[in-house]
């Protein structure tokens, strides 16, 4: 018997897409990315590799986050923590639209670049910009040397290996890693974040590769029969608020790229305001609601969607009995605290985008009109 054998299909190690190896490799790439950071004995981070002073953490004023596409996404969930852990006055911009528009900047600002390469322009020049107006830059990129970390007067890198695949996936999560660790190390030092609310971040930030490993494959099946009912859905909708706004906007820009399905991401409380209007029988409608402060709301924009019959899968928290008695399909993620829910409910929104693409047979790691990086205007 003759083995088909090429150095593509090693490199892609038995799975189908590079994109799927991945979103497999999570768990891996977080870990690798938490190591020699976590400092689990105080319930803190090791701030060397941030490149910030104690002297900064202390005197920052305001945080600009700056990225474009999915990192910007992230940088969305970032903001969260950087408000609530570190309580710092934070703004998340679109880098493209930040430049030239002669923003409010300068010293005593923290902008924080974040992107997967390192290259793109709109972030590049967005942070030249605000360097040349006094701010300090921190970079928070996955490629060591590339552009914007040589600009920045800091590089803090995930650690999440090469990404092949154009739709980005282990990058967006050691990014929401990294923003996370840079929050509790800013809120130590500033005194914002409290011994106990310190400590259970870092553990359940330990806890995090066991945890994804479980959500992957525990969702994997489910979220592929998913995918292959709702394949032809001419439009798909997903819903979010507070932590999971961002991810329900990750989720409709996965499945834009690899499947070139319409779909939309909105903040949950925004559905009344308009798209409630789209709603029929044959939209799909995603609804991130694991147990958090937004509960309730967001419970309540399922029970809305359900009302005008659209087909209602809930990404939430395992054991949620109102859940499953509201919802067509239910993908359950453990309990975990919080802030932490984004790095557990974007993988089964990862994974139904990669599966949808799959079953339509695109170009899944390499979808028509798209460059990894976007290195030139
Ligand atoms: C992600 O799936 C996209 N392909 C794209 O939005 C990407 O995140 C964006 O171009 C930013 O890239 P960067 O992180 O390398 O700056």
């Amino acid at each position: 018997k003759v083995i088909d054998w090429s150095p593509v299909m090693a490199e892609k190690a038995g799975f189908k897409h590079f994109m799927l190896k991945e979103i497999h490799e999570q768990p891996r790439a977080i870990e690798d990315t938490l190591r020699g950071r976590l400092d689990r004995e105080h319930g803190d981070v090791h701030g060397h590799e941030i490149g910030l002073s104690d002297d900064d953490a202390r005197s920052i004023k305001r945080v600009f986050l700056l990225a474009c596409g999915t990192s910007h996404h992230a940088a969305m969930t970032g903001r969260y923590y950087l408000e609530s852990i570190a309580r710092i006055p934070t703004s998340v911009e679109l880098a493209s639209e930040f430049r030239g528009r002669e923003p409010m900047i300068g010293e005593g600002d923290l902008v924080v670049a974040v992107s997967q390469s390192g290259e793109t322009i709109d972030t590049l020049i967005a942070a030249r910009e605000a360097k040349e107006r006094g701010a300090k830059i921190l970079a928070i990129a996955n490629v060591i040397g590339s552009a914007i970390p040589r600009m920045a007067d800091a590089a803090f890198y995930t650690h999440a290996g090469p990404e092949i695949g154009v739709a980005s996936t282990k990058c967006f999560s050691t990014q929401l890693a990294n923003l996370m660790m840079l929050s509790i190390w800013l809120g130590k030092r500033r005194g914002s974040l409290d011994e106990a609310k310190a400590r259970e971040l870092v553990e359940a930030m330990a806890r995090l590769p066991l945890l994804m490993r479980d959500v992957i494959t525990g969702t994997r099946q489910l979220v592929c029969n998913l995918a292959k009912r709702y394949r032809d859905a001419r439009d798909v909708l997903f819903l979010g608020r507070g932590l999971n706004y961002p991810i329900a906007l990750e989720a409709a820009l996965k499945l834009k790229e690899i499947s070139y399905v319409h779909a939309e991401g909105y903040a949950a409380g925004e559905m009344k305001h308009g798209p409630i209007a789209l709603i029929d029988s044959a939209v799909p409608v995603f609804v991130l609601m694991p147990k958090d402060r937004w509960y309730e709301r967001t419970h309540g924009n399922l029970q809305e969607a359900k009302a005008r019959e659209g087909q209602v899968i809930a990404i939430a928290t395992e054991g949620d009995e109102s859940a499953h008695s509201l919802s067509q399909d239910v993908i359950e993620v453990p309990d975990v605290p919080e802030a932490i829910t984004p790095f557990l409910t974007v993988l089964p929104m990862q994974l139904y985008s990669y599966y949808v693409a799959d079953f339509k047979g695109t170009d899944v790691d390499q979808p028509r009109n798209l460059a990894k990086t976007v290195t030139v205007e």
